[in-house]
């Protein structure tokens, strides 16, 4: 059974091809529109979203397939006290393929061995989030080119983010990839990620306090919200939450080239203003979380 709970799920080969098939979707969605019917994707969100429960819904629904699921913890059996394995073992009855979201970290591991469906990981706790992992590696390759042979500032929370850390596990893998790590000293990459990742693979990186520091050399710039929902205590977050604010007169200091990424939701850590700058490109990195997503759809059920 197939099941995507890390980004290291899908070899770089494998990764390659999920992107050109999401690339090929972008240009001729018409080919796809009924490459799922008779499909059924179940949608199982313990956690509060909106751009990947809509965009896994929209992208099912656009390969002409059914969706079910719940998008709130409080209606489903887990308030009756139901563990997420005995959930995703009757899930299998219902649907061919699974996403969940969950805020206990290892929670769609737990789900992928009590599967009899694929399951796609959306994100658990602060652990790791792999589809937004791909939303970002589509939208980097579309844009710039490349996925090597890049400098990359993250920026914001990268203690408790799991984007960056499945962004980090990610592009590890690719040649002359730099890493500049952009955060307060509180929330600076977990252990896993600086020893296990970093250092263990070789990889170029720095650590910075001031965004000031990095914002000239980066082809790229990964933005990120303070997690507050991790916090264990509301002081730390409210010292924490403006920490970082990209605003006209910071994106002066960048390059031509710098692409501003974000996953989205953002609170204050990018003004409104930097929108309309032609390297933030973060709304179109949403829409690109469609593509991929219908992509890995695909793939999971073999269809493409
Ligand atoms: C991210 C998440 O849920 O981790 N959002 C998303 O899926 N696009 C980032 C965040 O919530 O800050």
């Amino acid at each position: 059974m197939n099941h995507i709970i890390s980004p290291l799920d899908l070899s770089v080969e494998e990764l390659d091809k999920l992107l050109d098939l999401a690339n090929d979707i972008e240009r001729n969605p018409e080919k796809y529109a009924h490459a799922c019917e008779g499909k059924r994707l179940a949608s199982l969100f313990y956690e509060p979203s909106t751009r990947t429960r809509l965009s896994f819904e929209a992208a099912m629904m656009n390969l002409g397939g059914k969706v079910l699921g719940f998008s709130d913890e409080g209606s489903s059996s887990a308030t009756k006290g139901e563990s997420v394995s005995d959930t995703i073992r009757v899930v299998s009855c219902y649907a061919d393929i699974a996403a969940i979201r969950h805020p206990k970290e290892g929670a769609a591991l737990v789900a992928s061995m009590a599967s009899q469906i694929p399951v796609i990981n959306a994100g658990d706790g602060g652990h790791q989030h792999p589809t937004q992992t791909l939303t970002d590696l589509l939208t980097i390759r579309s844009l710039k080119g490349r996925l090597d042979n890049l400098t990359i500032g993250l920026c914001g929370d990268l203690k408790f983010g799991r984007t960056v850390h499945s962004l980090i596990d990610a592009l590890a893998r690719y040649e002359n990839v730099t890493f500049i790590l952009i955060s307060p000293e509180e929330l600076r990459v977990p252990g896993y990620i600086r020893d296990g990742v970093l250092q263990k693979e070789n990889v170029s990186y720095r650590e910075v306090v001031r965004l000031e520091d990095a914002l000239a050399e980066l082809d790229l710039l990964y933005m990120t919200r303070v997690q507050k929902e991790r916090f264990f205590n509301e002081d730390d977050y409210i010292r924490m939450k403006d920490f970082y604010i990209l605003d006209e007169p910071k994106m002066k200091l960048a390059g031509p080239d710098m692409l501003v990424l974000h996953p989205l939701p953002r609170v204050n850590e990018i003004a409104v203003e930097v929108d309309k700058d032609p390297r933030a490109a973060y709304f179109k990195q949403a829409q690109y979380g469609v593509y991929v997503r219908m992509a890995l759809i695909l793939t999971l059920l073999e269809i493409a």
